[in-house]
């Protein structure tokens, strides 16, 4: 049973809240997930009535949520919203809130806050809360919750981390990275711990490299302002990304208790090896989206969308080679790489065995086996495939590659998304699918190097076409020339 609350947005008429909050909210409405007595209060600068508020959620849910809007589960929900009109760098405003808050007639005394600004305004939300006590928990909890970046780099992330822990305690921090929330993501920890077939193969031993690639058609949606100054290392790597590759490669937990997983995470984030300066063009590669045609269409270049300087170098397409030096893993390079604006919309983890080590069929037809893959595609699909070689029908000895595919790919298994999950965890006060800040932290210190020499180097940045599978250039990270990007399940190892 969920205790009552009130969950109140920062940003309540930004694009976090109406793309992502405000929809998750109706999807938990619609599957009567949502405690009876829960309240959303809105807060934003913009002086409306909570009418008026209302009518805009409806009008932003009607275009996104799944099966279209239905009236009755919207009326749920509409009854519950409620907007406050606030200036978040005045400080002596929130008395008001404070004030509005404690009428426990309206609202349920529980309180979740959740930071959907900009990220230069968490922290001072955050003590704009305490300094009118609504950190304090004498009636009923509080919990923030602060979305990613946490933080500019390693330096900002320990300044915010400290201010937060002024006024709140960590069992009140809630650091959120919504890829935690995606069933497909769990599934890895699933696929990894429930089977105990592929453990002996996990390793350095029999693993030649392993990709984490997460590539978006959509460009900035927007987002100009946030995205120039992020750019795709800071928006999609340090956390999303990395938290992939902690999932991937740590060992089994104790249990599944929040600290438990979270003390394996950052055990591989602080096994990866450092990359000193003089080697981060050997490790990263940044690129910018020019013009090209998505679908048909013609779309602009980066340096054209709306709210971007002319002149910005920053990176829309990162690829990363990381190594983790541990007995599993140690020289096996793990190979990041994201971008927008990219041909199509896929997230695929894609493992590649090593060769056989006997060219038994060397005699033969058979000029080069083809190694083995094993694909985890994340969306749009959910997928697990294994690629293996069998013999071509005839009367050669020939090879070709077969996949197998387990019964679940191409079934629509849409249930509750990542957010939905993880405003329940929120409400329910659990923090497994949360960062610790530690996590946090180590994350910071495997990009910082990178952020650091290209922060320097603003006077050129490789483009690729807007539609493509990013630059020809990135190939460049690869240890040895037989290793490939792979892009979807269904290219193989021979595309680029
Ligand atoms: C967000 C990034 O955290 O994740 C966005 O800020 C990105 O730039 C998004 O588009 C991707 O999330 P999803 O769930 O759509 O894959």
């Amino acid at each position: 049973m969920l205790d009552p609350c009130t969950f109140v947005i920062f940003g309540a008429t930004g694009n976090l809240a109406r793309n992502k909050l405000l929809t998750a909210l109706y999807h938990l409405e619609a599957a009567g997930r949502l405690p009876k007595e829960l309240v959303v209060l809105g807060i934003g600068r913009r002086p409306w009535e909570a009418d008026q508020w209302r009518a805009e959620v409806q009008e932003a849910l009607g275009a996104r949520v799944r099966g279209g809007l239905d009236e009755a589960v919207f009326g749920r929900l509409r009854e519950r919203l409620q907007y406050y009109r606030l200036d978040l760098n005045d400080a002596a405003a929130y008395q008001g809130l404070f004030r509005t808050l404690a009428d426990g007639a309206r609202f349920p005394e529980n309180l979740v806050f959740y930071m959907a600004i900009r990220p230069a305004e968490f922290g001072v939300v955050a003590r704009n809360l305490a300094q009118v006590g609504l950190n304090r928990e004498d009636t009923g909890w509080r919990r923030l919750v602060v979305e990613k970046p946490f933080g500019y780099d390693l330096e900002s992330a320990e300044l915010l981390d400290e201010r937060l822990h002024r006024d709140y305690r960590e069992k009140q921090l809630y650091r959120i990275d919504h890829y935690l929330g995606k069933g497909t993501i769990q599934n890895v920890l699933v696929f990894r711990f429930a089977n105990l077939m592929l453990e002996p193969l996990w390793n350095r031993n029999y693993i030649d490299h392993v990709q984490i690639t997460h590539c978006e058609a959509r460009g900035l949606d927007g987002r100009a302002e946030y995205y120039d100054g992020a750019g795709a290392l800071r928006d999609m790597i340090q956390s999303h990304l990395l938290q992939m590759l902690t999932l991937v490669a740590m060992e089994p937990p104790v249990s599944l208790d929040a600290e438990s997983l979270r003390d394996e995470k950052v055990k591989v984030l602080r096994s990866i090896r450092p990359i000193p300066k003089s080697a981060v063009h050997a490790h990263a590669f940044r690129a910018q989206y020019a013009r090209g045609r998505i679908g048909g269409e013609q779309v602009r270049g980066y340096l054209e969308e709306d709210g971007v300087p002319a002149n910005s170098t920053t990176e829309t397409f990162t690829a990363l080679k990381l190594f983790i030096d541990n007995w599993r893993w140690r020289n096996i390079p793990f190979y990041l790489r994201t971008g927008k604006r990219m041909a199509k919309d896929n997230s695929l983890i894609a493992i590649r065995f090593k060769h056989p080590p006997q060219q038994l069929f060397r005699e033969t037809q058979i000029d080069r086996i083809r190694p083995n893959w094993l694909l985890l595609n994340i969306q749009p699909n959910e997928c697990l495939r294994i690629e293996l070689q069998v013999k071509e029908p005839g009367l050669e000895m020939r090879t070709q590659t077969t996949r197998m595919d387990a019964s679940y790919c191409g079934i629509d298994q849409t249930g509750l998304g990542a957010y939905e999950a993880l405003l329940l965890d929120v409400i329910g006060g659990d923090h497994s699918l949360f960062l610790r800040y530690d996590e946090v932290s180590w994350a910071w210190r495997v990009v910082d190097p990178i952020l650091k020499v290209w922060s320097v180097e603003r006077d050129f940045i490789h483009t690729y076409p807007a539609g493509s599978w990013g630059p020809r250039e990135a190939g460049r990270l690869f240890e040895r020339d037989d290793q490939r990007w792979r892009n979807t399940l269904e290219d193989d190892e021979d595309a680029t």
